[in-house]
């Protein structure tokens, strides 16, 4: 499902991100992606989901090269094989759930009611059928995870990638969205790349790889 060979992203002389990183990913595989601070791992996340271009070497998603991609592909790539859950949400704070979760349908073009029946399935999916028509301060912080993870997967995406979705949690939380994640995995055999800093998450994937100042090395 992704091909990556020999991708660097240097983002200055003195700041190389990643450094001839050479990676695939199955389809419907779980990979854990760890890693200390600044190792890049979420300029790996930023390059595969074509909201960043790599300074070198090559990327093929689902058949498409994103390398040779210009702007207006890019963004349908986005658009339709890819979902992105980052830490801090970027959820619309004055809409509520339905409404942020039927965003990146509406985007595509869907009509408002076949979007709002496809968003009310996912939100049913992700847990939170009974908060559907509240807005994002009445939420928790795992609420408004599984908001943008709905979010997220509603286009039915080939490729979810996830940025610490865990990072602001308490362990009992992450591990629910873990479960989810892995609900999801298995019923849509949707591939996952789930950035983590936590061990314990990275031992629930099928796959870890660690990254180190840009490099990868694979765990034992
Ligand atoms: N836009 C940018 N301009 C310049 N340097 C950047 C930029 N984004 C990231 N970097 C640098 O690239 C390196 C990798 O950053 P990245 O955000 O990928 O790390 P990370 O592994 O996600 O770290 P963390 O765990 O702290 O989120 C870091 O040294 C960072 O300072
Ligand atoms: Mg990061």
């Amino acid at each position: 499902m992704i091909h990556i060979r020999h991708v660097t992203r240097r983002y200055s002389a003195a700041v190389t991100a990643l450094d001839d990183v050479s990676l695939e990913i199955a389809e419907g595989e779980f990979v854990a992606i760890t890693g200390p601070s600044g190792c890049g791992k979420s300029t790996l996340m930023h390059l595969i989901g074509g909201l960043d271009t790599a300074t070198s070497g090559e990327i093929v998603v689902d058949g498409l090269p994103l390398h040779g991609a210009d702007d207006a592909e890019l963004t349908a790539y986005r658009r339709t094989k890819i979902g992105i859950v980052f830490q801090f949400f970027h959820l619309l704070p004055t809409m509520t759930v339905t409404e942020n979760v039927c965003l990146p349908l509406l985007l595509r073009g869907d009509a408002y009611p076949a979007a709002r029946a496809k968003a009310g399935e996912i939100i049913e999916l992700v847990g939170l059928g009974d908060r559907a028509q509240h807005g994002m301060h009445q939420l928790s912080g795992g609420q408004l995870q599984r908001t943008a993870i709905a979010r997220a997967l509603v286009h039915d995406p080939a490729v979810l990638l996830a940025d610490e979705p865990t990072g602001n949690l308490d362990s009992a939380n992450a591990g629910q969205i873990m479960e989810l994640l892995q609900k999801i995995s298995s019923q849509r055999r949707t591939t996952m790349l789930v950035v983590t800093h936590s061990e314990e998450i990275a031992r629930q994937a099928s796959r870890c790889i660690r990254l180190r100042d840009g490099k990868i090395s694979h765990h034992p």
